[in-house]
């Protein structure tokens, strides 16, 4: 029988995971496929308890709004997630006798994965300053994936407060947006939404905030070269462009899910085309 992998996230229309597994199901000739659910809040814990939903799938992908509250829906929760506060990877860790009313399942994050390699290829992190921008759920797996390498972390936020909450939980320093200029970093990781289409034409960083050799990560994905990596570029640093977190997150997904390495370029050639590459 096909195997369901499923992404559940509301709205859910504009997930490119499907686009990726579905890639490596084909190079690998599996006999699996990933599907998107639209799940609302309110029918999260619907679609989660088997009892109640006999919907089968071997694996989720769990993207906004449910990677928080996902968490006390999973029989078992590993320690980096807990400690980043969220899962976006569940797998189905034994299924039992019963069928799926017994399975049992794990919840997992892979985006301070993602990040920390997308980060990597460009620059070690041991020892380097970052400046973070934003400080929800995104930030919170990126800031968890510099504190682990080694690096000094600031975190700037439009709203102060949760900067500080995030700040003293990884003891990080932490500020508004408008202080950017009082910060100098050796790497820049954007997280907000700020730039994202249809916004394509907007920056929460002033060109002057570049330097030559700077490294500059923006996780947006859409459009591919969004504002602030096409300045920072210009301005000599070295540009980390969002989809490479988006795909590093999800060869990690599949690493957990089959214990073995995902066809990654293959997975990144069908990303690419999907963003109209
Ligand atoms: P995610 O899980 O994708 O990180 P989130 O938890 O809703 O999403 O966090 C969104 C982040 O983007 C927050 O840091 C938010 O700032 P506030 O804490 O002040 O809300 C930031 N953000 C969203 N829109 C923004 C905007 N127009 N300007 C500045 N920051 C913005």
């Amino acid at each position: 029988m096909t195997q369901i992998y499923g992404v559940i996230g509301h709205p859910i229309a504009h997930s490119l995971s499907p686009v990726m597994f579905n890639a490596a199901f084909f190079e690998y000739s599996m006999d699996a496929r990933c599907e998107k659910f639209d799940v609302k809040p309110e029918e999260l814990r619907k679609f989660m308890v088997p009892d109640v939903d006999k919907r089968h799938f071997s694996g989720l992908s769990v993207t906004i709004p449910h990677k928080e509250t996902i968490m006390p829906l999973l029989d078992e929760i590993d320690e980096t997630a807990r400690e980043i506060g969220a899962v976006n990877t569940v797998k189905i860790v034994s299924r039992g006798s019963a069928g799926e009313k017994s399975a049992r399942t794990k919840g997992f994050n892979t985006d301070w994965f993602g990040a920390r390699k997308a980060l990597e290829e460009v620059t070690s992190l041991d020892g380097k300053r970052v400046l973070v921008l934003g400080a929800g759920g995104a930030a919170a797996a990126i800031v968890y994936a510099c504190r682990k390498a080694g690096a000094t972390v600031t975190i700037l936020n439009r709203t102060e407060e949760k900067a500080k909450h995030l700040a003293d939980r990884f003891h990080c320093g932490y500020g508004v947006l408008s202080q950017i200029l009082t910060h100098p970093a050796e790497v820049l990781v954007h997280t907000t939404s700020v730039g994202m289409t249809p916004n394509i034409g907007v920056s929460l960083v002033p060109r002057e905030y570049f330097r030559k050799g700077m490294v500059v990560m923006d996780i947006v994905y859409n459009p591919l070269e969004t504002r602030l990596v096409h300045e920072a570029r210009m301005a000599g640093c070295r540009v980390v462009p969002g989809y490479k977190m988006l795909l590093y997150q999800a060869e990690k997904q599949f690493e957990i899910w089959f214990q073995k390495k995902p066809p990654t370029q293959k997975m990144e050639k069908a990303l690419l085309e999907a963003l109209g590459a």
